[in-house]
């Protein structure tokens, strides 16, 4: 069975990628995800606002070299064991680069486009073999129009292209009233990778303290269907654009829905935070099992089978689905009669 793919110019022993979560916050959770043998592993953010606090405590530094004495000591353990700062991130990064055979992305979190872009060679430099660039971005004011949104994600991707050299992939939020347009800007602007799709922080109403209730959640398998859409429509698109699919990756299944909508690799997080690392072992198995089952021996096979097709017109497309799916439910498929 060959699993081998590509993705962003990188080969990778298989496409089950895992994806950015605290599973990869130590050296033994790296370790661990490349033994349950995923593809390639990304490790957890390093967010712009670290970064920025981190270039304000050197400026303080240099602004005032009395700190830098001696007797001022006590300035320094907290920059030096600072826990996940950028020192750590960096350190970790490159113990894990060398610590596994699979290729280990780093992945920059943030939105503004300076102060902060170098960090992407510093991946690079501990050994990252790749960025994956997210860009977190939620228009507060309703003064900012939606083509500034997307100059802004054009403008931070353009200023980490020119840090690196390694491959860029974008993790972009599914909000864009033309999803396919702004990938097409991306990749015109030099995005090497699609990740679809970020998930948003929807704080939950705690109704009996009367409070907001913040926290990331796992995925539900719902979450699959929205990247599963877009990554279909999107195949027969891009051109050398690679696309990364994440969200809801937990049953057998899933694997291989992703990659026949076109998908180049498929990442999995919550899956392993809820099974642990080894889960990656029996998602695996579940794709060559399943490849076994319907004939196949190399995923090149049915990479895209499901995509809709280049000359198809996308619009009418999804609309003669959309269409035939309201009409099956308005036929009594949900009507309570
Ligand atoms: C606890 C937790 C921490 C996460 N941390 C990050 C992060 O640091 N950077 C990032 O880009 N995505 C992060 N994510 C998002 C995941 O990488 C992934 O894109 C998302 O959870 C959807 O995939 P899943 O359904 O397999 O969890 C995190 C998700 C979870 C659940």
């Amino acid at each position: 069975m060959n699993l081998s793919t590509s993705y962003m110019g990188l080969a990778l022993r298989n496409p089950l990628v895992a994806s950015a979560s605290p599973l990869s916050y130590t050296l033994d959770g790296v370790r661990l995800l490349a033994d349950a043998g995923v593809g390639a592993i990304v490790l957890f953010s390093l967010f712009e606002e670290q970064l920025r606090e981190r270039s304000a405590r050197d400026a303080r530094l240099i602004d005032d070299p009395a700190e830098s004495f001696p007797e001022a000591l006590n300035y320094f353990p907290s920059i030096a064991e600072e826990d996940g700062g950028p020192n750590s991130y960096l350190a970790l990064l490159e113990r894990a680069a060398s610590a596994v055979e699979i290729p280990v992305i780093g992945s920059l979190n943030g939105v503004t486009p300076e102060g902060w872009t170098e960090y992407a060679r510093a991946m690079q430099d501990a050994g990252a073999a790749a960025i994956e660039l997210n860009i977190y971005y939620l228009p507060g004011t309703a003064e900012i129009s939606g083509r500034e949104v997307e100059q802004r994600h054009i403008d931070v991707l353009e200023r980490v292209k020119a840090e690196v050299s390694v491959p860029v992939a974008v993790k972009l939020s599914p909000y864009f009233s033309s999803t396919a347009e702004i990938a097409l800007r991306l990749e015109d602007a030099g995005a090497d990778g699609l990740v679809l799709f970020n998930r948003f922080l929807q704080p939950d109403v705690d109704s009996e303290r009367l409070a907001l209730a913040p926290g990331v959640g796992l995925s539900t398998p719902a979450d699959a269907r929205l990247p599963r859409t877009w990554i279909a429509l999107l195949r027969g698109r891009v051109k050398n654009l690679s696309l990364a699919a994440t969200g809801s990756v937990e049953g057998r299944a899933d694997v291989a829905n992703y990659l026949l909508v076109g998908a180049d690799v498929v990442m999995v997080a919550s899956a392993l935070l809820r099974h642990g690392a080894g889960y990656a072992t029996v998602l695996l198995d579940g794709l060559t099992a399943w490849m076994a089952r319907k004939g196949f021996d190399d995923v090149g096979q049915f990479r895209g089978l499901l995509a809709v097709p280049p000359e198809a017109d996308a619009a009418a497309y999804e609309r003669a689905g959309y269409v035939t799916a309201m009409r099956a439910a308005n036929a009594g498929a949900f009507a309570p009669w």
